[in-house]
């Protein structure tokens, strides 16, 4: 039997490729210092895991409304229309399995063949993958490191087209850690307000940023109706195996968003809702606790990087990814990534893991404990010296 032709253009996460070559490494006996997948190392807050257990007490084990629980989208517009400055009505918000669904299900409903999607490179690999599945075209738009690994504008600009369906914007980024200035956001805004396209923002790092909160196109004048945000529960409340995220969006996607996940998933689970609305009005110390860690880590993993010979790391604003620039070393991305794996034991991702230009880089998740990420930058050092 043979798998349909569209199977041929669908892309995987490397990510999930390494860990698996990390663990059979570690089988074999050797120690691995994984900064390869981008989930927080902290556990879901006690309260959050408290209110499941009630829930699934209470009996929340049956279907849901396909859009999600009307308290929880009611939360989620309260909690978007707080830090975005714009407000959201609830019928907007579709609550979903995790925030990946927000770029099949809107991609799904909106690619047909021949369309543009732009979107950036280094980027995460869903982009690309779920243009290429729906035979939409793929327009990387290149990040620059010198602007913190924002567009140049001049080429965001020379890559709109009449053709244009889908601007993918993510801020704060992965795998880069950039931040988009607020200027750069407005000056992106004006570019397509006027033009029939929509643009999916990839918020889900929203809450985690080390200087000015990110901004959002969805809070300028005339953008809230072309734009799709995406945001969940995975980075910020350490929710990743929970599988809830959602996407506000104008009603017409929103219905038709629906429509698909009444054909794929019916609903999302009824208990996990539930503590999704316990994530959102409860206290907000432990995710905000998690942020201030990361950015100790940043600060130190990041001037242990600069300290090798051949890497430099500007520092990230957002998120928890180092993208060091390892040029220097005279190594290929994907070369230094095997390598320090194999020979160092230190599990990360090649830049070209996220699209063409990420060749010169490396990504490290650095949510991995202090010590740990210490001893990665130790074992780098070493094997540069020796190799
Ligand atoms: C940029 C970006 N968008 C979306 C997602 C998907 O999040 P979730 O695990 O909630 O599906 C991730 C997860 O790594 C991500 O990095």
């Amino acid at each position: 039997m043979k798998l349909a032709k569209r199977m041929d253009r669908i892309l995987i996460e490397t990510a999930f490729e390494v860990l698996v070559r990390a663990r059979a490494l570690e089988a074999q006996g050797r120690n691995i210092v994984h900064l390869e997948i981008g989930e927080p190392d902290f556990e879901t807050p006690k309260h959050i895991v408290d209110a499941a257990k009630r829930a699934l007490d209470e009996g929340w084990t049956h279907y849901g409304p396909t859009q999600g629980y009307p308290e929880l989208r009611e939360a989620v517009a309260a909690s978007v229309s707080r830090s975005r400055g714009v407000p959201i009505d609830p019928n907007n918000v579709c609550i979903v399995p995790g925030g990946k669904p927000i770029l099949f299900f809107p991609m799904l409903a909106l690619i047909e063949p021949g369309d543009e999607v732009i979107y950036p490179n280094p980027g995460f690999p869903i982009y690309e993958s779920m243009v290429r599945f729906l035979e939409g075209v793929p327009v990387p738009v290149p990040l620059v490191e010198s602007r913190g690994f924002s567009f140049d504008l001049d080429v965001l600009r020379s890559k709109l087209s009449d053709k244009t369906k889908l601007l993918i914007l993510n801020s704060p980024q992965n795998p880069t850690g950039g931040v988009i200035p607020a200027d750069d956001i407005a000056a992106i805004a004006d570019m397509v307000r006027d033009r029939d396209l929509m643009i999916l923002s990839d918020e889900i790092y929203s809450r985690i940023y080390y200087g000015e909160p990110p901004a959002s196109i969805a809070s300028l004048p005339g953008m809230l109706e072309k734009t799709i945000l995406l945001d969940g529960f995975s980075k910020i409340y350490a929710m990743t195996g929970w599988r809830m995220g959602y996407g506000i969006m104008p009603h017409w996607l929103a219905d038709a968003v629906n429509k698909l996940m009444v054909n794929s998933n019916s609903c999302t689970a009824s208990f996990t809702q539930r503590a999704g609305i316990a994530a959102l009005n409860g206290p907000q110390d432990e995710p905000e606790t998690m942020v201030a860690e990361f950015r100790k880590r940043r600060d130190a993993f990041c001037a242990g990087l600069n300290d090798l010979p051949g890497f430099r790391c500007p520092l990230p604003e957002g998120a928890f990814y180092a993208f060091p620039n390892i040029t220097g070393t005279g190594l290929s991305s994907k070369e230094l990534a095997d390598r320090l794996l194999t020979e160092a034991g230190v599990a990360c991702l090649s830049g070209t893991s996220f699209g063409q230009y990420g060749e010169g880089y490396l990504r490290f998740s650095y949510a991995n404990s202090l010590p740990n990420l210490m001893e990665a930058v130790d074992r780098i050092r070493k094997f540069l010296a020796n190799r």
